[in-house]
């Protein structure tokens, strides 16, 4: 068997089992500082059914208008309050992939009118026309009930009661099959494919040892990794400088921020930052006020850092207990423990990096991780005879780190030359899936015909960058103009101007390594729960993953399920509190 040089990683991994029944009894300094009486605040809140209110009697609207549930419990319930939830609940995205309009007088209203046609979530009443939006499983006005329910039709997929596919196999069958919309209205052909994206509930037991977590932590993991011949992690940096610590894509920095977004984006409950999310067929209607407080927030976050921390159970029958050792170990030798670092400071028996990996084409899905980065070459001084070649070059724009970027936002140059507003921390790029517009300058398509295809990898894109003189760093952006040269320095930043070949990560292909602890009690797997079981899911590990996959294919039917009985020994705690049915 292969073995890698992993002598770094793997020293931290004896000390776990006596460790993980050690970690229930750290209690993270959120809900330390907490009262008892908030916490249990925070546990009503969370368990509690909310309902819509009229905004005119209450001064505000309660849950709704639009929501994918109407208590946090309802989702996270596995194994006691707190847990993941099945497919069933899995929250929605609907993304075009590829998008074909024809007519004689091509506008961009025209082609608005073509998406809505299909679905008027793709109004965002901010920005325009996007390419991808999430589909709350419930509320609205019925004109966005009538497309809902149109739209579930239009799937492969059963989905249930509650909103999502029924099983692990529906969300397969979901990812298989996309959604074909054609139209021929007035004159205007249109032909749309379409996926559904999905996200499935994670457990939230131990949630308060993550948030402790630092980021020299994470920095230190992502140092490492980088000697690692096959798997290199990288941080999930947020706009604003933040590290992202929870959600599959590591874009939320911490537990009171998830809480917050969970509150705005699950049950429609606004808070006093986060708008609820806006039923696009009644873009007028406001929310006259905030749903909830900042204190209850902190109550919500202070309840789930409460929770007791997942434990270690092992087989009572010797032989099997002797199995789940030996295959601890093989989850250590061959690769596995890199990502799934069984101790992360507080967070001992986690089982987690927390780093942002590459994944693996399959497990592609328009929602991007923050975009990253990962390498910038400066290719030559900027010419002005070139700006029309340039912009043809790019073809994609945006900005924000929505993940829905503009239709008809500005023309590819505005992200460089114009604006000057190159990110000069967090080496952040730009989101790729966004609709050009049909007659931006340059990637114009031909008069009367629309296209748009989400790119399935990131473009590597041209730049031009204003280097305003104090602006840019040319070191922190670890830019090699030839070694060391000084001198070459200071000639662009003299010239002021400068045309750079960014290299993006693949960060629709990127996923936060899960944590593994309770991972027994919370099937199905996988960012949107397509895998039914544990063998299943690591079977569906590719990219960086790829090669101790394979190692784990090529071990012995014997020291297959000694793996997997390794991996049932992580268990929900015995001690959550139970929801009340
Ligand atoms: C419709 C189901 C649903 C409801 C209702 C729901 N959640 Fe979640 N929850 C999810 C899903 C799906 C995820 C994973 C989302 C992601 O990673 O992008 C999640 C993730 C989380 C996480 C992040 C966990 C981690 O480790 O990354 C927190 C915290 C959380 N939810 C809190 C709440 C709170 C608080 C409420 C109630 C206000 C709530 N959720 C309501 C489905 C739900
Ligand atoms: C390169 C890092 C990496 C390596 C190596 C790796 N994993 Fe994972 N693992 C991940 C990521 C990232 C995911 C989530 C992918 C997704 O959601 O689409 C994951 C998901 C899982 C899941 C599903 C967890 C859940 O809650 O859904 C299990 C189980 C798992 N891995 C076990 C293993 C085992 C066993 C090995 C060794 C054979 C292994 N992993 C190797 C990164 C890794």
């Amino acid at each position: 068997m292969l073995r890698l040089r992993q002598l770094s990683f793997a020293n931290n991994f004896c000390v776990i089992v006596a460790s993980a029944f050690a970690a229930a009894a750290v209690m993270p300094t959120i809900a330390l500082a907490a009262s008892p009486e908030s916490i249990a605040v925070g546990q009503q809140l969370f368990e509690q059914d909310w309902s819509p209110q009229n905004p005119e009697l209450t001064g505000k609207d309660g849950l709704g208008p639009l929501f994918n549930g109407r208590s946090c419990v309802v989702c996270h319930n596995q194994g006691g309050t707190g847990g993941g939830g099945s497919a069933e609940f899995n929250a929605l995205t609907v993304g075009i992939h590829e998008m074909h309009v024809v007519a004689k007088n091509l506008t961009e209203d025209v082609v608005e009118q073509a998406v809505c046609g299909f679905h008027p979530g793709f109004i965002d009443p901010k920005s325009g026309l996007v390419n991808s939006f999430a589909l709350s499983h419930r509320g609205g006005s019925s004109a966005m009930e009538y497309s809902r329910e149109k739209f579930r039709g239009q799937t492969a997929a059963v989905f249930s009661e509650t909103g999502g596919p029924v099983s692990a196999a529906e969300v397969r069958l979901a990812n298989a099959t996309p959604i074909l919309y054609q139209s021929n209205n007035g004159g205007v052909q249109t032909t749309i494919n379409a996926r559904l994206f999905q996200r499935n509930t994670t457990a939230l037991f131990g949630a308060g040892l993550i948030d402790l977590v630092t980021t020299k932590q994470l920095r230190d993991i992502e140092r490492a990794q980088k000697s690692h011949p096959e798997i290199s992690g990288r941080l999930a940096t947020l706009s604003g400088g933040d590290v992202g610590k929870f959600g599959w894509r590591g874009d939320v920095k911490d537990l009171l921020h998830f809480c917050e977004r969970a509150c705005a984006g699950e049950l429609g409950l606004q808070s006093r930052r986060l708008k609820q999310p806006v039923d696009p067929t009644n873009s007028q209607y406001r929310n006259p006020s905030h749903d909830v407080t900042d204190a209850q927030l902190k109550s919500i976050a202070a309840f789930i850092a409460s929770l007791p921390t997942p434990v270690r159970q092992l087989p009572s029958d010797s032989d099997r207990r002797q199995l789940a050792s030996h295959g601890e170990s093989l989850f250590a030798s061959i690769g596995c423990a890199v990502c799934h670092q069984p101790n992360m400071g507080p967070a001992v028996g986690v089982y987690s990096d927390l780093l942002l990996h590459d994944m693996g084409k399959n497990l592609y899905d328009l929602n991007p991780a923050d975009p990253y980065i990962s390498r910038l070459t400066p290719v030559s001084q900027y010419d002005l005879r070139k700006v029309s070649e340039m912009e043809l070059t790019t073809g994609f724009s945006g900005q924000g780190s929505t993940g829905n970027a503009r239709y008809g936002g500005q023309s590819s140059m505005a992200f460089g030359s114009a604006s000057g507003s190159f990110p000069t921390r967090g080496f952040r790029a730009f989101p790729v899936n966004h609709f050009p517009s049909p007659h931006q300058e340059g990637v114009s398509l031909m008069p009367g015909k629309f296209r748009f295809i989400a790119p399935t990898s990131p473009l590597s894109l041209m730049q031009i960058v204003s280097l305003g003189e104090e602006t840019l760093n040319l070191e922190n952006l670890n830019v090699k103009l030839s070694s060391g040269d000084s001198s070459k320095n200071t000639k662009i930043v003299e010239s002021k101007r400068l045309r750079i070949h960014i290299e993006p990560t693949r960060f629709n292909q990127e996923w936060r390594t899960p944590p593994l602890w309770g991972v027994n009690d919370s099937a199905p797997y996988m960012h949107d729960g397509r895998a039914e079981t544990l063998l299943e899911a690591i079977t569906m590990h590719e990219g960086e993953s790829k090669g101790t996959r394979d190692r784990f294919m090529q071990l012995s039917l014997q020291d297959r399920k000694a793996i997997i009985e390794f991996l049932q020994t992580l268990v929900a705690p015995p001690n959550a509190p139970q929801p009340k049915s």
